[in-house]
């Protein structure tokens, strides 16, 4: 039974779902012991090693999905960007890209034909994963990708380079966004081909925008996403905007990953019963002892209710000072939670 499957078709189950963003990263000792010996590049781009840290939270927990070791700057890196991780700085890119110029000097080669590795890395994982773990591909949404791009990687001041685009240059933002956009797409696609269940588009940085901003400058690129995968199992993590969402807005999304703004019972509220929605306990919470991560979590749990599409996560990434012990209070919490049969 592949719970995680079962519960994006909406069909009752006897428990709900459970898997964590950045389930495979430094909290884990196993996880940096593998780090150690090899950076994070060769990592994401050597098979073997992406699919053996993929697998390592798996093995820890009983969680429901594996999603696959990889980042969403591949994409930039297959449109012609490279990119590397520094230590307490994140994200630094080869370049920025701010003018029309600089545009057009980005890779006009399919993306996919670039990434090849990362549908190597989720072919060897459905070879190896139990057939009730759901394997998950990912991508950046377009306007989280643009905000890196535009920066040249990560911001100390809240990508400011970006908005000064969106306000002076709104048409070669636009411009961005449809090559971005495409790129994800086919991304999306072909981990899709190579034996991804699901794939989820990560808007990290939509809370970033005002709610105008966001239904203006994100929502119509996201929209196109859904459109082109059409009847797979996608799921949209709007950071900071998933509120903003009405229930007509919130149609084209058969799944919303949802940060802790609200609670679970309140997005219900404005969507109804149809997206499926997946999250949303704070990740701080996982820093708490262990009756706190119990109460938290069963909260949650109740708050989404009684009812079928419920799929635990947090409301963002676990962070690397978590003790993984803590981790296993969560999942063991929500698999006592039977979930009773909707009235
Ligand atoms: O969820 C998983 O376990 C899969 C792996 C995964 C990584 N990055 C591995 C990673 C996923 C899904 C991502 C997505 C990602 N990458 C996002 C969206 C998710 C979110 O949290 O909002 C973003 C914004 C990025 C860009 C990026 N890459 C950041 C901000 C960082 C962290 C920089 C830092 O030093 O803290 C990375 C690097 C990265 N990606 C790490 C991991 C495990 C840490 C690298 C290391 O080991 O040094």
């Amino acid at each position: 039974m592949n719970l995680f499957l079962q519960t994006c078709a909406h069909e009752v189950t006897l428990r709900r779902p459970v898997w964590i963003m950045r389930q495979a990263g430094r909290y884990l000792p196993e996880y940096r012991a593998v780090r150690e010996k090899h950076s994070f590049q060769d990592m994401v781009k050597t098979p073997e090693l992406s699919a053996e840290v993929t697998l390592q939270p798996i093995r820890r927990y009983g969680l429901d999905a594996a999603i696959i070791f990889s980042d969403i700057l591949v994409v930039l890196e297959a449109l012609g960007v490279a990119y590397g991780i520094e230590e307490g700085r994140g994200p630094v890119l080869e370049r920025a890209v701010r003018s029309a110029a600089d545009l057009e000097q980005l890779s006009s080669s399919p993306v996919s034909d670039q990434l090849e590795y990362v549908y190597v890395a989720l072919r060897l994982l459905r070879g190896e994963l139990s057939p009730d773990v759901a394997l998950l591909g990912f991508a950046g949404a377009p306007w989280t990708l643009a905000c890196y791009l535009v920066e040249g990687g990560s911001s100390p001041d809240g990508f400011a380079a970006i908005h000064s685009l969106l306000t002076r240059q709104p048409s070669l933002l636009g411009t961005m966004m449809d090559r971005l956009t495409e790129a994800v797409i086919a991304h999306l696609k072909a981990q899709l081909s190579a034996g991804a269940h699901a794939v989820q588009v990560f808007d990290s940085w939509a809370g970033l925008l005002s709610e105008e901003q966001f239904r203006r400058v994100s929502l119509p690129y996201l929209r196109r996403i859904a459109q082109a995968l059409e009847g797979e199992n996608v799921i949209f993590y709007l950071k900071g905007a998933a509120h903003h969402l009405s229930r007509e807005e919130a149609a084209p999304f058969p799944i919303l990953a949802v940060d802790w703004l609200q609670p679970l019972s309140a997005y219900r509220k404005t969507l109804g019963e149809r997206p499926v929605l997946q999250g949303n306990l704070a990740p701080e919470v996982l820093k708490s002892d262990a009756a706190t991560i119990r109460r938290k979590t069963r909260a949650v749990l109740t708050s989404h209710g009684p009812g079928t599409g419920h799929i635990f996560n947090l409301g963002h990434g676990i962070t690397p000072d978590v003790p993984p012990d803590h981790v296993q209070v969560l999942v063991d919490t929500v698999h006592e939670h039977a979930l009773e049969p909707a009235a």
